[in-house]
């Protein structure tokens, strides 16, 4: 497995395997690598000759600068469990390569970047889409692999690359969880046993709302309340938000059906958890 470090080197090894007519894969991760990225790996496999993980914890999306010097960097784990997974070269660039001196150009996304986490988390999906033009452009992928955990991201990005021309097929992976339906993400290793236990209020209150769909209620408010109020019942909960969004426009919805998804971001202890649920039975 090769280790790139900067973008030169990448493109190169890249353009190397393209040359010989291989289909390059890319995972973008920002390292602490868990049983969901691997199934983004697995998943790239599955439709390249050849995966790329980039990992990279990228300043411009973090907005409190707690949250990314908190942020865990386990490169040497993360590198062998690449290594384990079979992915053909890791691209780990540092900050002052990703940002040198006299960097000034974002892509600024567009107004599915206006709502849910946004607002919450201001300049958050402009860091996010800045971040993946410059891995594509090292990396220079066919294909880029994006989990629906982060349900907003993979559509600001599948839309980025459709607005910007990018040639790249943006392929989203369902949402992989522990046995007791906790969504597997790097900062769960911060949460304190009882903040763990708490946190599974999210994954099953989603799961009430979907069960009340499922029985015939399609009214949005019926449903967010049902959630909202089975999240705040749990005192170790801090919650944000819940909606109810169409899955493509990211726009609420009065009526819920098979395209809706249900959304939910909360607080446990200093940790920040989102979790999403769509509404369709699968
Ligand atoms: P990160 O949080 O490391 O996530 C990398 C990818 O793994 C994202 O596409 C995310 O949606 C996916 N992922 C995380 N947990 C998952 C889970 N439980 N199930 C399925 N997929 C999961 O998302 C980012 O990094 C960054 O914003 C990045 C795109 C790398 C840009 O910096």
């Amino acid at each position: 497995m090769q280790l790139l470090t900067t973008p030169n080197e990448m493109r190169a090894w890249s353009r190397a395997r393209r040359r010989d007519g291989r289909r390059i894969g890319v995972v973008p991760t920002m390292g602490a690598l868990h049983a969901g990225h691997l199934e983004l790996v697995r998943a790239a496999a599955e439709r390249a000759d050849d995966v790329v993980v980039t990992i990279f914890v990228n300043p411009l999306q973090f907005n409190q600068s707690a949250d990314f010097d908190s942020y865990p960097r386990p490169i040497d784990d993360d590198v062998r469990q690449c290594e384990a997974a079979g992915v053909a070269a890791v691209y780990a660039p540092t900050a002052s390569v990703m940002y040198p001196d006299g960097f000034q150009t974002h892509v600024e996304p567009g107004d599915l970047a206006d709502r849910l986490e946004g607002p919450m988390r201001p300049g958050h999906f402009r860091g996010v889409t800045t971040v993946v033009t410059k891995l594509f452009g090292a990396v220079e992928p066919d294909v880029a692999m994006f989990g629906r955990k982060d349900f907003q991201q993979l559509a600001i990005i599948t839309r980025m690359v459709a607005d910007l021309d990018m040639g790249i097929e943006i392929v989203g992976v369902p949402i992989v969880r522990e046995h007791d339906g906790l969504a597997l993400s790097s900062r769960n290793v911060r949460l304190t046993d009882r903040d763990r236990s708490a946190a599974l209020v999210l994954s099953r209150s989603l799961q009430s709302g979907r069960a009340a769909y499922e029985r015939g209620d399609t009214d949005a408010s019926s449903l967010i309340d049902l959630v909202r109020s089975s999240i705040e019942a749990e005192p170790r909960a801090r919650l944000e938000y819940v909606e109810l969004v169409d899955s493509a426009t990211l726009r609420d919805v009065d009526r819920a059906d098979d395209h809706s998804v249900l959304l939910t971001a909360a607080w446990f202890g200093d940790v920040r958890l989102i979790d999403n649920l769509p509404l369709e039975a699968g």
